[in-house]
């Protein structure tokens, strides 16, 4: 039964295109009876503009935006990695730090140069996931998860994604290009905050 009163099985909207993200959160659901739909089952909505100044901010507002739009409990997301030498930089502009567009590999040439030889104890930063959880515009819970860790001074491995090959998360001497995905899930912010969210959707469907 959703909320709305209609008969239908517990869903949630994931606020992404990507399809990625989609069966990451499906998997994590597995078993709970939670059906995830992205985006691409509601082709007619616009996306709203990412233009907050915090991980927050974007994340509040695209659930909001899309648990109106949909009328579905909603999750969504905003994630990047912040740099203390930078003074949080990339931060919200993490995708598009080396300007738009740009790849990964710009982004992680840009940042290592601005770097340069900084020794290791200043090289310090963390990547912040926070997930916002809203039905029908209105706030069901937010969710943050970090990963605190270090600039390396090259890029190194081949997993993953973005930032992967230039971070070393705390308490490890390689990046999460090199750990691989699930040691990366176990430690990473996202990791943390799906784990947080999970419990959070499982909690309102029980209400
Ligand atoms: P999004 O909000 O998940 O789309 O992430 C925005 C940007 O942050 C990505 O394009 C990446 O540059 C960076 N980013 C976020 N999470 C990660 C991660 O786990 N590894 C590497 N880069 C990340």
């Amino acid at each position: 039964m959703r909320r709305d009163g209609s008969a239908a099985e517990p869903s949630l909207v994931l606020g992404t295109k990507n399809e990625h993200k989609r069966r990451e959160l499906e998997r994590l659901l597995k078993g709970s009876g939670v059906k995830v739909l992205s985006l691409k089952s509601f082709p007619e909505c616009p996306e709203p503009k990412e233009n907050g100044k915090t991980f927050e901010a974007n994340a509040r507002k695209k659930a909001t935006y899309y648990s109106r739009h949909t009328r579905f409990l909603t999750l969504a997301d905003d994630s990047g990695l912040s740099v203390s030498y930078l003074k949080g930089k990339p931060g919200v502009l993490s995708a598009r730090f080396a300007g738009e567009p740009c790849s990964y590999a710009d982004n992680n040439r840009k940042l290592l140069g601005l770097l340069g030889s900084l020794p290791s104890a200043r090289r310090q930063a963390k990547f912040v996931c926070v997930m916002a959880l809203y039905d029908r515009g209105l706030p069901v819970k937010v969710l943050r998860g970090e990963c605190t860790g270090r600039i390396s001074f090259s890029e190194k491995g081949r997993n993953g994604f973005g930032y992967d090959p230039v971070f070393i998360p705390k308490g490890f001497k390689k990046t999460f290009a090199e750990i691989g995905p699930a040691a990366k899930n176990k430690i990473s912010h996202r990791g943390k905050a799906l784990r947080l969210a999970k419990k959070a959707i499982l909690a309102y469907f029980k209400n």
